[in-house]
């Protein structure tokens, strides 16, 4: 069972870590589910998006809540029935909550060459800080802006969004852990602190709105 890591950031917030290493069959025998997400278990085309999500309930358990105390909106985002935040992410063999009473949103990414060629999808203004000849940096860079801008989107959830126009990020270096973000779009102005840290060859990423 590897809860794989707890950040008590204050007294009303944490994150928690999973790293998957069980089986289908173990994780389903250990968590219950609602009967929308049975369902829902039941059409996910791949293994590890199954496990992924079975590993999000293990992860409540952790917190004190079962599936029963989650609902999602039409859009799809998550919301705890006792009015605490909360936002979920799964991506390969790991998957992360957070559980707040902020405002929050949380992302995990694998690192990968492969952001280079999407930068310009989602990167502007932070094209001014950026070095891409440390391509090293440059991609552990991009994946923090990459996973800032869905931590942010999935906490305002706001239509029409485009994370190159709308989200900025402001200069950080990769030792700091932390930085700033602002969304601006129509007439809504947000800004945001931002944590993010390295596990193996990904980058969790957690936002909270001011
Ligand atoms: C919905 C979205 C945020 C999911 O992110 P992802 O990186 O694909 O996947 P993650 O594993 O990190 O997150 C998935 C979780 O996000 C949550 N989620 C889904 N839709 C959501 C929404 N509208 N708001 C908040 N959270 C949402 C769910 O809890 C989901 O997991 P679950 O259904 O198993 O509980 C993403 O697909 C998306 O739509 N992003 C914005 C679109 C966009 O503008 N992208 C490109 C810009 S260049």
């Amino acid at each position: 069972m590897p809860l794989y890591k707890t950040i008590n950031y204050n007294s009303s917030t944490q994150i928690l870590v999973w790293e998957i290493t069980e089986t289908f069959e173990d994780l389903f025998d250990q968590v219950v589910l609602n009967d929308i997400n049975m369902i829902r278990l039941n059409t996910m085309k791949s293994e590890l998006h199954q496990r992924g999500f079975l590993s999000v309930r293990k992860l409540l358990q952790q917190a004190g809540y079962n599936d029963f105390d989650l609902y999602y909106d039409e859009s799809g985002k998550p919301h705890l029935k006792d009015g605490k935040f909360i936002s979920i992410t799964h991506s390969f063999h790991f998957s992360a909550i957070i559980i707040s009473d902020q405002k929050a949103g949380i992302d995990i990414e694998m690192q990968r060459e492969k952001i280079i060629r999407i930068a310009d999808k989602f990167v502007d203004y932070e094209f001014h800080f950026l070095k891409p000849e440390k391509i090293q940096e440059y991609i552990r860079k991009l994946t923090v802006i990459w996973g800032v801008k869905e931590s942010i989107f999935k906490i305002r959830n706001e239509k029409g969004i485009s994370f190159k126009d709308h989200i900025k990020v402001t200069t950080f270096e990769m030792n700091e852990n932390q930085g700033r973000a602002w969304l601006h779009i129509d007439n809504v102005a947000k800004d945001f602190n931002i944590y993010f840290e390295e596990i193996e060859n990904f980058t969790l990423v957690y936002a909270f709105e001011n």
